[in-house]
């Protein structure tokens, strides 16, 4: 049987993939946010997993905004690296698991969540920044990904008690694939930001803190939160959040929290990272 057996949670400031690919990662700015991963690229290359499940968003690179589907999983062999308008980022194509992803469709549909079925799909920052703080430079990925894409742009987004309840719906999925996989699922975006407007570079600590302590012991609490308090407290774009709470709800109700790192500044977003390992 699949199972997972740990979370990360990751922003995915897009200004990090531009450094990472054009040589700044030494630059004193930059230094601090990829020497922050380096615990996290041991982990992961210790923690092996066979494959992972990304939660992101997509900025507009799939998806334009005729069509928005507010949750999607990526059942393509593999998945192009989006053009955000400077060319496509210089990063390997993310390979899919087909059958691992059409059998979370199946079941998370059975469990009566709508969701959207990709058979083709450009992946953006969103999806590959993570890959490159947790991975480094790669000739390729080193396992699958499928990808679970989000709707946190337009409005209605979902709610966290939604995502966090999708979590456990994959969960189940996982549990009931036959293959014996190692499944690591990750929480892309994040934590406040504001990226336009007055409150542009807003930024909110004392929050952060609060639910990056929550996720690992309280998360419950995090799926009462209201999008006019995400809104409110961190920013318009902090509502990207929302996508943590679906890893969080894939993972057992005790977790331990195996690392943490928060650091300002990186481009407009306080960057935040967290691992968490089921107890079990
Ligand atoms: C930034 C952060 C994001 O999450 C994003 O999608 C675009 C930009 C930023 O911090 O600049
Ligand atoms: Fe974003």
């Amino acid at each position: 049987m699949a199972r997972i057996v740990a979370g990360v949670a990751c922003s995915h400031i897009p200004a990090i993939g531009a450094a990472w690919d054009n040589g700044k990662a030494d630059e004193p700015y930059w230094r601090p946010v990829f020497d922050g991963f380096e615990y996290s690229k041991k982990w992961i290359a210790k923690f092996k997993p066979d494959v992972l499940i990304v939660v992101y968003n997509d900025h507009a690179s799939a998806f334009s905004l005729e069509i928005v589907p507010t949750f999607a999983i990526g059942c393509a062999a593999e998945f192009p690296i989006a053009d955000e308008g400077w060319g496509p980022r210089p990063v390997p194509k993310v390979i899919g698991h087909p059958e691992l992803a059409s059998h979370i469709v199946q079941s998370t549909v059975l469990d009566e969540f709508d969701i959207t079925i990709v058979n083709k799909m450009e992946v953006d920052h969103g999806l590959t920044v993570p890959l490159s703080l947790m991975f480094g430079r790669r000739e390729a990925w080193p396992c699958p990904v499928v990808p679970l894409c989000v709707n946190v742009v337009v409005y209605p987004v979902p709610t966290g008690h939604r995502c966090y309840m999708l979590g456990r719906a994959i969960r189940k999925a996982v549990e009931s694939f036959d293959l014996d996989l190692r499944v690591v699922i990750f929480g892309t975006g994040g934590m406040s930001h504001q990226l336009q407007g007055p409150r542009a570079g807003l930024i909110n600590r004392e929050f952060d803190t609060r639910f990056l302590d929550n996720l690992t012991r309280d998360p419950q609490s995090l799926t009462r939160i209201p999008h006019i308090e995400y809104l409110r407290e961190t920013g318009s774009e902090g509502i990207e959040m929302v996508m943590w709470l679906i890893m969080r709800g894939a993972l057992d109700d005790d977790v331990r929290e195996a690392y943490r790192f928060y650091h300002v500044p990186a481009s407009n977003t306080a960057l935040g990272h967290i691992i968490l390992e089921n107890a079990s």
